[in-house]
């Protein structure tokens, strides 16, 4: 089944059809601009001119950086705060005149590493940690999904600062890091999650899990640590196979 997956970023809104047997795109991915403010009546028309660009009339699946509950959303951590409370679900499949499934960014880049990448086959206690803007993040236990989990806003070292202001890749960036520096805190934040859940395999994605050589070395963990396969494509991937699997 070819079905449309939507990634909708701080920066990006991203779509393409994927074949949801293969977790391959059939399609080119289409990119457009997160219009800025990123509340909802701006971004919902992106995601309907997407449908349109690829005459696409089928289940949708989307994910976004935010809780999503029976599909209201009900955080907005990185994007515009009028998405707190907001129907999207409902909304987007009003605006497309399609089925959609909407759901948070890393359980999508975790369904979508489940089925196709790096989580494959994986019994007990999976987690997917996206690196980038935020620090998302997502569980598998026994091949089912604890969906919106917030992990990327523990505190640690007692202090009351979200974690995702201390380790995700956006800090790294803005603060010029080295790789040591930014490895090391890594390890504080993963060692403290290794602590509160056991899981046997940590699947690291975002952009920044391309440049995994030069950070991994620094986590000393009991759990086996792995970068993500479908990187840039897996919030699509995994939107398009939520779309088709997951309840609502
Ligand atoms: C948000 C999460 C999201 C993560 C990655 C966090 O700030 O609270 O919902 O999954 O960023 O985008």
């Amino acid at each position: 089944m070819q079905v449309l997956g939507i990634d909708f970023g701080g920066s990006g809104i991203k779509g393409a059809l994927v074949d949801t047997e293969t977790g391959e795109l059939v399609t080119e991915r289409i990119r457009i601009p997160t219009p800025q403010p990123a509340n909802p009546d701006l971004v919902i028309p992106v995601m309907k001119q997407l449908a349109q660009e690829f005459s696409y009339n089928g289940p949708i699946g989307v994910g976004m950086p935010s809780r999503v509950l029976d599909g209201i959303v009900t955080s907005a951590a990185n994007i515009d705060d009028a998405w707190i409370n907001y129907p999207g679900q409902e909304a987007i499949a009003q605006a497309t005149g399609c089925p959609v499934t909407l759901l948070n960014d890393a359980d999508v880049a975790a369904i979508a590493e489940i089925h196709f990448g790096a989580g494959r086959g994986e019994k007990g206690i999976v987690m997917v940690f996206t690196l980038g803007t935020g620090i998302g993040s997502s569980m598998f236990v026994h091949g089912h999904l604890v969906p919106n989990l917030e992990l990327g806003h523990l505190y640690l070292r007692g202090q009351k600062l979200d974690a995702e202001y201390y380790a995700s890749d956006r800090i790294r960036q803005e603060k010029e890091m080295s790789w040591k520096k930014w490895g090391r805190r890594l390890n504080v934040y993963f060692q403290h999650i290794e602590f509160l859940f056991s899981p046997q395999l940590i699947i690291i994605g975002g952009g920044v899990s391309k440049k995994h050589a030069k950070f991994l070395p620094y986590l000393d963990l009991r759990a086996r640590v792995t970068p993500a396969v479908l990187r840039n494509e897996a919030g699509i991937v995994g939107a398009a196979v939520a779309a088709i699997t997951e309840e609502n």
